[in-house]
């Protein structure tokens, strides 16, 4: 694929020490400037996680309009998907992903992110990276210059070195940093006020993750980075669809950890034919049906992106149901999955496990960026 000069540019900013979001606004609107005219066969769309109609570059604008305008002045889609991504990312208001996400339960800050690029059928992913606060970039590199889709670890962060990221020591923010401080003092006096070196890793999980839903439930965690992600999905007027999501994963996960964000199939697919899905939420329960790839699956079977996750969504709960750890005393599935698909049709769809009052996923098309409302199998109180 030949590289556009402003991707260039956008990726050295983005690269760069002063890497904010102020530069991702520098890099949107450098797009402006070439918008040709183009025939629209394809009705363009943007479709993904709430997070990406959150943050504001310096032009005000949010992710999916970003990646919106991009798309509508002849940028390449999966570029677009990833400069939505990229705001997050880099900021430290989202816990959820890139900079600032909340670290595993040693401190550290591991990020999983992956591409899919439906023209090019081509895909490319990272999982457990140290380092990088836009690992979307990363998985795009390990798609576009090697021979394999996803690499893991140091490699994965030496391999990001020699291509040019920025590596970093430490991806905490004092946000993220302070929020692991309090959960490790609280697990600890679960334990009895033993330090974590005398905790084994089974009690930490164990106890760690009712202080985690307990933080959050004070308030002091957002619920929704928990399992936080984001996953953005676009079409352009040529009818090419790309998609990407990046991860910190499930906030002080067991180290070592990856979820089902990098894993083709199960945080995202693309199939240029048909349509995109990517997933937000608990990975794990995604991961038993690679459900991003049931879903395009089921559209290839002509159903509409709504009915294809609502049957993802019920062949997870149906996995679950009758397994106490997954249900709560109402006997309803407990965690929280989220498909964002769209169709060639632009057809689009956000759906949840658990939805509901302030349960939302973006959109851009020609109306404008704007929050819809999940559809959900439960409600959440
Ligand atoms: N869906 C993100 C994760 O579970 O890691």
């Amino acid at each position: 694929m030949p590289e556009k000069s402003n991707r260039n540019m956008n990726r050295r900013e983005l690269l760069g020490a002063a890497a904010t979001v102020a530069a991702v606004g520098a890099v949107a609107s450098t797009a402006k400037a070439q918008a040709p005219s183009i025939m629209s066969s394809y009705k363009p769309l943007v479709v993904g996680a709430h997070n990406g109609n959150r943050l504001k570059n310096e032009d005000g604008e949010t992710g999916v309009q970003i990646a919106y305008r991009m798309i509508t002045a002849g940028d390449d889609v999966l570029d677009a998907t990833i400069h939505c991504n990229n705001l997050p990312e880099i900021s430290e208001e989202d816990t959820s992903v890139g900079y600032g996400g909340l670290p595993d339960a040693n401190g550290d800050v591991t990020l999983d992110a992956c591409c899919m690029h439906g023209p090019l059928k081509r895909a490319g992913g990272v999982a457990y990276i140290q380092g990088v606060r836009t690992p979307s970039w990363v998985a795009k590199d390990v798609m576009m210059k090697t021979n394999h889709h996803l690499l893991a670890g140091q490699g994965a962060t030496d391999f990001a070195r020699e291509h040019g990221h920025k590596i970093e020591g430490d991806l905490n923010s004092a946000t993220s940093f302070n929020r692991y401080l309090e959960w490790k003092k609280r697990v600890e006096e679960e334990g009895d006020n033993r330090t974590f070196a005398e905790l084994d890793l089974d009690f930490i999980e164990k106890k760690g993750l009712d202080v985690t839903y307990q933080m959050a439930h004070e308030g002091r965690i957002d619920i929704e980075h928990i399992h936080g992600t984001i996953n953005t999905n676009a079409i352009n007027h040529k009818g090419e669809i790309c998609g990407n999501t990046t991860t910190s994963g499930r906030g002080f996960k067991v180290p070592g950890r990856v979820g089902d964000s990098p894993i083709l199939g199960a945080g995202l697919y693309v199939d240029n034919d048909i349509g995109a899905a990517g997933s937000t939420g608990l990975g794990e329960m995604n991961l038993y049906h690679l459900c991003s790839f049931l879903i395009v699956e089921k559209m290839r079977d002509g159903m509409h992106p709504k009915d294809a996750g609502m049957y993802a969504l019920n062949r997870v709960k149906d996995f679950c149901v009758g397994n106490e750890r997954y249900m709560n005393e109402k006997g309803e599935i407990r965690f929280n999955l989220q498909f964002y698909v769209l169709d060639k049709k632009s057809q689009y769809a956000g759906v949840a496990m658990r939805g509901g009052e302030g349960r939302f996923f973006a959109v851009c098309d020609d109306n404008g960026p704007r929050h819809e409302l999940m559809d959900s199998i439960y409600m959440n109180d």
